[in-house]
């Protein structure tokens, strides 16, 4: 049997990294595996850096994220879709892994290093980060894990918190995979930066439910192959990031066209971002105009994720059970 699990934070306004990488792999396997394929907002993990994190902001980044998260088209009457807190078992079960994690393989996460490397008192909960996440997953006993590369490392710690689960506890976990989206492993910032990241700011992203007008602005000035000088000069798309997107967004008769032009100097950089924009329209004028439409109606959208959320406790409750008999807890069934 395959069970899909995902988690997304809401630090920020979503991104078209976020949606190539992994958004868009959540709906497609949704429409696969129904209410097998289970998916949360995962607020605990947005206050581990301190960052990203601000009390007076998160509950409405959460519930924007699910707002596009519906946008783009999952149905939370079709998959199971809420919000972490509201789950608890959640936080039992990371708790739980924290007993049997080495610091010391915490300590070699890339993700980790990065944001503890800028912080002067790094908390607890930033080290721990990725058991939680193991536990998100494997608490729904999930097999399959849509993200995009800069997960993969996390999900393999998951696989060894199973493994190792299961060793000292006897056969209860799968091991998870990461699915990638190939086109989008690591879909790179506006700005030049390798990977577009929500924390990085709105100059290195291009949002999901960004006005085109506001895109045009971030596109029209974007690093291009730096050899092209002038209008005249051959380029190299395979170094372009603009090309990149066109990869992403437009129809396989302007990449070859805009690839070929781009050699050749028979395109300009600007004809080409405005090409560009052509795809980037198509793509994000419908789920911006049902972002407006579930935006006038929120209970829609906090309905959905209260009913994703029962859904969510009746998988959770037993499985939880099953984890505190197994490690011996007083009362455990
Ligand atoms: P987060 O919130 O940073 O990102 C959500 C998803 O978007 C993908 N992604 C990208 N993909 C391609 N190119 C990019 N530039 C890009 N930026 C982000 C991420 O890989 C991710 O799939 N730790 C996770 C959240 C999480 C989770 C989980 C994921 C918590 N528990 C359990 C899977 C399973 C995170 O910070 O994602």
């Amino acid at each position: 049997m395959t069970r899909v699990f995902s988690g997304i934070q809401p630090t920020g306004e979503p991104h078209i990294g976020n949606y190539f990488g992994a958004m868009r792999n959540y709906v497609r396997l949704g429409e696969q595996y129904g209410q097998d394929a289970i998916y949360c907002i995962v607020d605990l993990h947005a206050p581990t850096n301190p960052l990203a994190y601000d009390k007076a902001t998160l509950a409405r980044l959460t519930f924007e994220m699910a707002l596009a998260n519906m946008a783009v088209g999952l149905d939370p009457q079709k998959v199971v879709f809420f919000v972490q807190s509201q789950v608890r078992e959640h936080a039992e079960l990371g708790w739980m892994f924290t007993l049997s994690t080495p610091v010391g393989e915490l300590e070699r996460m890339t993700q980790y290093k990065d944001k503890a490397g800028k912080l002067e008192s790094i908390p607890a909960g930033l080290l721990m980060y990725p058991v939680l996440q193991a536990a998100d997953i494997l608490l729904y006993k999930a097999d399959t894990v849509p993200v995009g590369e800069d997960q993969v490392q996390h999900i393999e710690l998951a696989r060894e918190i199973a493994r190792r689960f299961n060793h000292h506890y006897g056969d209860t976990f799968p091991e998870p995979k990461a699915v990638l989206e190939k086109a989008a492993l690591r879909v790179p910032g506006v700005d030049g930066n390798a990977k577009m990241s929500k924390s990085k700011g709105e100059s290195s992203t291009i949002g999901l439910l960004e006005p085109v007008e506001s895109i045009w602005a971030k596109i029209r000035p974007a690093p291009t192959d730096p050899a092209r000088v002038r209008r005249t000069d051959p380029g190299n798309p395979d170094i372009c990031l603009i090309f990149d997107y066109h990869k992403l967004f437009s129809d396989d008769a302007t990449i070859l066209e805009v690839n070929e032009g781009c050699r050749t100097a028979g395109i300009g950089c600007i004809d080409c971002k405005k090409r560009l924009m052509v795809g980037i329209e198509r793509e994000l004028t419908p789920i911006q105009a049902r972002a407006a439409d579930l935006r006038a109606h929120p209970d829609t959208v906090l309905g959905g994720l209260e009913h994703g959320a029962e859904r969510a406790r009746a998988i959770a409750a037993p499985v939880m059970d099953e984890v505190r008999s197994k490690m011996g807890f007083l009362g455990a069934a």
